[in-house]
């Protein structure tokens, strides 16, 4: 009789989100064992899964939520424009307070989310050319996400750490309108990047990459991807037809859109419609 196999275990920060909640079938399929750490209690968790309720800015919460991980993918936070004060204490704080987490758990590996807003004022054109841009935030948002990336940067120059920093386009089920069919990432491609992070990177360092799947009409150079083995398969143009591409997307020659317009203003949620996370 051979001994049982004992699951490779990720922490995954924002478990109970969109994003998190579309790739976890993918983990759990793969047979990892996936702790789903979050303000809110994750929903439905499946055997190889275990809930961790608490705050990714809290040390003593992180240090005991990634104690005998093998990786983090840090998915927690605010997703759009909110106060100073509460983009620095979560986008900020909560991933230096998860990167240390690792860091005194020996987890090596590390996936963060940033974004396309990190980079919100560059020219769209400017993706192509160029498959790592500097920082050039269109929001404080975009700038924690800035902040994130350096903060990955740090872990992985002083502690031999692993760390990818994700600009990712636009996540979800499907691309719903003319601007995400450039910028969707499918939630396959996001599992496609998780092991890319898990298995196929070598030397210690940070890698900066697009998150966006290899859509007909993406703008995104995905070489840097490529270099650490992450190969987007699937293609928003699969949905166009559901989508109004004749609409002319008027905010379309800055990566950020319409993040990067005078109307989205800085410091302030400018979608109160959507529920408060
Ligand atoms: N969805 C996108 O298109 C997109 C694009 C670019 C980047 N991102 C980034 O990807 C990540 C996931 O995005 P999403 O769309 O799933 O967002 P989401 O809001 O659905 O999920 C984020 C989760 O983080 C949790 N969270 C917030 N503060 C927390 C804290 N202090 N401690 C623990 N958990 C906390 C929330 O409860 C929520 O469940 C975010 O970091 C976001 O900025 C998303």
């Amino acid at each position: 009789m051979s001994a049982a196999v004992t699951p490779v275990t990720i922490a995954l920060t924002g478990g109970a989100g969109m994003m998190a909640t579309l790739l976890r079938p993918y983990l759990a399929g793969a047979g990892y064992a996936v702790r789903l750490v979050d303000l809110a209690a994750a929903s439905d968790p499946g055997p190889n899964e275990s809930v961790h309720v608490g705050s990714v800015t809290d040390p003593d919460f992180m240090a005991d939520a990634l104690n005998g991980a093998t990786a983090v993918i840090h998915l927690g936070g605010l997703h759009r424009e909110k106060t100073w004060a509460e983009l620095v204490s979560t986008n900020i704080t909560g991933t230096q307070v998860t990167l240390e987490a690792a860091r005194q758990n020996g987890v090596e590996r590390v996936l963060l989310a940033s974004s396309t807003h990190a980079v919100g004022f560059h020219p769209t054109e400017a993706a192509a050319r160029d498959s790592v841009l500097s920082p050039r935030p269109d929001t404080y948002y975009g700038v924690s996400k800035a902040a994130v990336e350096a903060l990955g940067s740090l872990y992985a120059d002083k502690y031999g750490m692993k760390v990818v920093s994700a600009r990712i386009g636009t996540g979800g089920e499907r691309p719903g309108n003319l601007r995400t069919l450039g910028s969707w990432l499918s939630p396959a491609d996001s599992f496609r990047l998780v092991e890319a992070t898990l298995s196929k990177l070598g030397a210690p360092g940070h890698h900066v990459v697009w998150a966006v799947s290899a859509n007909t009409r993406g703008w995104a150079n995905l070489d840097a991807g490529k270099r650490i083995g992450f190969e987007p398969q699937d293609d928003a143009e699969a949905f166009a037809a559901g989508v109004d591409t004749t609409a002319r997307d008027e905010w379309a020659d800055l990566l950020g859109g319409a993040w990067a317009s005078d109307s989205h203003r800085v410091g302030v949620d400018n979608y109160p419609h959507l529920a408060v996370k």
